[in-house]
């Protein structure tokens, strides 16, 4: 059965809010990010709704100008550790970056998180678009993006190989013999590359899904080559269907050409949708939500992409300010994109905010006119899925309550969970263990 059969859903939860001004809701908690009643409450909601997936966002770096959900959060790998434990059947994503933390370290951790949830495991790779990331880290310099791409190549590798050590039916545990485990059955990795030096063997064995399963957010050339190439699931900006499609082709046919099953590399754009009893409820839902951001919002959220360049003292109609060298190293298909659009079209630093930065509300309706587009873009290949992230306080669970019940009767969404591991629910395959496909091979071609 094709994986693709199902739609596929995640939720990144938010706590504060993905922008700046979400919180500021009547029902808005601005201190969620920070609270584990609010995340484990959510969490349960997902399950309720037979969602695949929470994910967790990240990022090592924040000024004074970074949203409210950046500014005081949870680590993700010890937040889902304790999400693990109030949940049965939840995907469980964390975004880590590779250019910023060790391999041994985080294989272990994701490993951990993997047996505790029972296989449930996931790590969102990321290379840290934010320069201010270096001076955390006792760095000069940030790396160049092709380099920090190159690192996450060779890194994820590594971790990958950790993974590894333990061959499947490595432990032996015979009390009568003494024999703990199969020495033969436990492998070193010892990996030399341009960037990592690391030996191995992991201090722990593989989980009952044989590896967590690898998402990545990027959107450059670079970006979308390394997806094809590694990820299991790509979450991408969303709410353009023109632009899902040409992305999904692009993505899909590069996955083709690495030599791989495109039907399983899931491509899920981001999605907030706003679901009303009727039409016209929904409409004064988005309005509610539109009337909350702010133009002062959009030109933070703008700066992100831009390494947290402040947009505040520009003049708003006047052209865009040629701030590029700004973005290019950062979030850089999000910059080429301006660019272009700014040279076609010569727009303001406002009309750019606008469209860029403020949300779209691409997705507002009744369940049935949600679940409609949402089964529009997955059979018109746009998406293979979505994943939500909250616009309204309460959104989460209406669209939990009113539109998954929906795409069920449609047949394009579960009515229960497949499996135990996240790979079983998603209809994905165990990786083999690279040293025992590499030993049987020696010993059919000795
Ligand atoms: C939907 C989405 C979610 C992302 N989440 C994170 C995140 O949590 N942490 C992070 O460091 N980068 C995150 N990114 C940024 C990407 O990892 C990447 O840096 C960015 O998309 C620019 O990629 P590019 O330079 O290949 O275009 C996210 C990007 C997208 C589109």
């Amino acid at each position: 059965m094709s994986a693709r059969k199902h739609l596929k859903l995640g939720n990144m939860i938010t706590g504060a809010g993905h922008t700046w001004s979400e919180w500021r809701h009547p029902q808005a908690q601005p201190g969620a990010s920070t609270n584990f009643k609010f995340y484990s409450k959510r969490a349960q909601i997902l399950e309720r709704g037979k969602f695949d997936f929470a994910f967790i966002a990240d990022s090592v770096s924040i000024n004074e100008k970074s949203s409210p959900h950046y500014l005081n959060r949870f680590e993700p790998l010890t937040i889902l550790s304790a999400l693990a434990a109030v949940t049965e059947h939840l995907g469980l994503v964390a975004t880590v970056t590779a250019t910023y933390t060790e391999p041994f370290n985080l294989a272990r951790q994701l490993a951990s998180l993997d047996h505790i949830s029972g296989g449930r495991a996931g790590w969102n790779v990321v290379t840290s678009w934010l320069e201010g990331s270096a001076a955390n880290f006792g760095r000069q310099e940030h790396l160049a993006h092709d380099v920090r791409y190159r690192l996450a190549a060779e890194y994820l590798d590594v971790v990958q190989g950790l993974w590894d050590s333990w061959e499947d039916d490595a432990f032996v545990y015979d009390k009568e013999t003494g024999v703990f485990f199969n020495p033969e059955k436990l492998n070193t990795l010892g990996h030399k590359g341009e960037f990592l030096s690391v030996k191995g063997p992991l201090n722990i064995a593989r989980s009952a899904q044989g590896q967590p399963v690898i998402f990545q957010a990027g959107s450059s050339d670079d970006g979308r080559s390394f997806a094809a190439k590694h990820a299991d699931a790509i979450f991408v900006g969303g709410e353009d269907l023109a632009e899902a499609r040409a992305y999904y082709a692009d993505v899909k046919s590069r996955a083709a050409g690495f030599g791989r099953d495109p039907d399983n590399l899931f491509i899920l754009p981001s999605a907030s949708p706003i679901v009303g009893g009727t039409e016209a409820q929904a409409h004064a839902l988005w309005e509610e939500r539109a009337n909350l951001a702010s133009i002062e919002s959009a030109l933070s959220m703008l700066g992100r992409g831009f390494n947290d360049h402040d947009f505040s003292a520009y003049d708003l109609d006047a052209p865009f300010p040629d701030v590029f060298g700004h973005g290019i190293n950062s979030s850089q298909s999000a910059t080429v994109k301006i660019l272009a659009a700014v040279k076609a079209e010569n727009l303001t630093l406002r009309q750019v905010a606008r469209r860029f930065a403020a949300p779209k509300g691409a997705f507002v309706g009744t369940p049935e006119q949600i679940a409609g587009q949402f089964e529009h873009w997955f059979t018109s290949r746009a998406s293979d899925g979505f994943v939500l992230i909250e616009s309204l306080p309460g959104q989460i669970e209406a669209f939990v309550d009113h539109v998954i019940p929906v795409l069920q009767q449609r047949g394009l969404f579960k009515t229960e969970y497949a499996g135990a591991t996240f790979r079983e629910n998603l209809g994905l395959e165990v990786p083999p263990n690279r040293f025992t496909v590499r030993k049987a091979a020696a010993s059919v071609a000795a």
